[in-house]
């Protein structure tokens, strides 16, 4: 059985230096996942890789079926799913490049398939969503983040909006008031859905760019995919201390 999985964002759709051994097509209730769910050895370890995205990444945050990609992962026995995302920073210490490991949500996202107890229940379910990110996983990137010598924040609040298009300078601003520090569109509701199959789920967020109003300049595409471009190879480095720890422990 695969115990740990990965899923990569925009920046990250293929996982270099996985030695592949198979892809599963997993057909779901839910319909079909964003992509193959690759299977490989990474450092001897066995892992999945899913690429949110799509594996030409063609799928935009609001069209994902995240039920199906969680649903699939969970078929395969994944115990534990390592989240890659890209965000824009909101808090001002959050620098483009760095990496952040969000311990809090907010979900400004709507009309996305959410649940996975949404109808046909024998009676009514409400998870504890209290702390939305896997503390055990979470704890193993920070451990990580000593054995590097690039800023990784232990924490941080991840403003989950709906997209495609980024935000104007006021909902920035309005998601600095509510306490958030970084904002993405992919962190909801697959933190949600992990949790409903009770699977250990933390979050690597990139920081691609200053988010809306917060630098002089607007935001291109071509900017977040340089950013993220120069800090893949970090999100690699610290990946290979926390996927040797992890799987240790499984
Ligand atoms: N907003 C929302 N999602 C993002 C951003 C942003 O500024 N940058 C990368 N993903």
């Amino acid at each position: 059985m695969i115990k740990l999985a990965i899923i990569g964002g925009t920046g990250l759709t293929d996982f270099e230096g996985l030695e592949i051994s198979h892809q599963h097509e997993v057909h779901t209730p839910y319909g079909e996942t964003s992509s193959p769910i690759i299977e490989g050895i990474y450092q001897g370890k066995s892992l999945v890789f899913l690429a949110r995205h799509g594996a030409q990444h063609t799928i935009p945050p609001h069209k994902i079926n995240y039920r199906a990609n969680i649903w699939a992962l969970k078929e395969l026995g994944v115990k534990t799913v390592i989240a890659i995302a890209a965000v824009g920073s909101i808090h001002p210490d959050m620098l483009t490049r760095d990496l952040v490991i969000p311990h809090q949500l907010i979900d400004y996202t709507w009309s996305r398939e959410q649940t996975f107890f949404a109808e046909d229940l024998s009676e009514v379910t409400h998870i504890d969503f209290t702390h939305p990110y896997c503390e055990n996983l979470r704890s193993q990137f920070l451990k990580a983040a000593t054995q590097v010598d690039f800023k990784v924040h232990s924490q941080g609040v991840y403003g989950a909006t709906q997209g495609p298009r980024l935000e104007t300078v006021a909902e920035i601003n309005r998601m600095e008031r509510d306490g958030c520090d970084i904002v993405g569109m992919t962190g909801m509701p697959e933190a949600a859905l992990a949790r409903e199959l009770e699977l250990c789920y933390a979050t690597c967020a990139i920081v691609a760019n200053p988010a809306a109003g917060r630098s002089s300049t607007l935001i291109t595409m071509d900017e977040i995919r340089a950013n993220l471009k120069q800090s893949i190879e970090n999100v690699r480095r610290l990946l290979a201390i926390v996927i040797d720890s992890v799987n240790g422990e499984l």
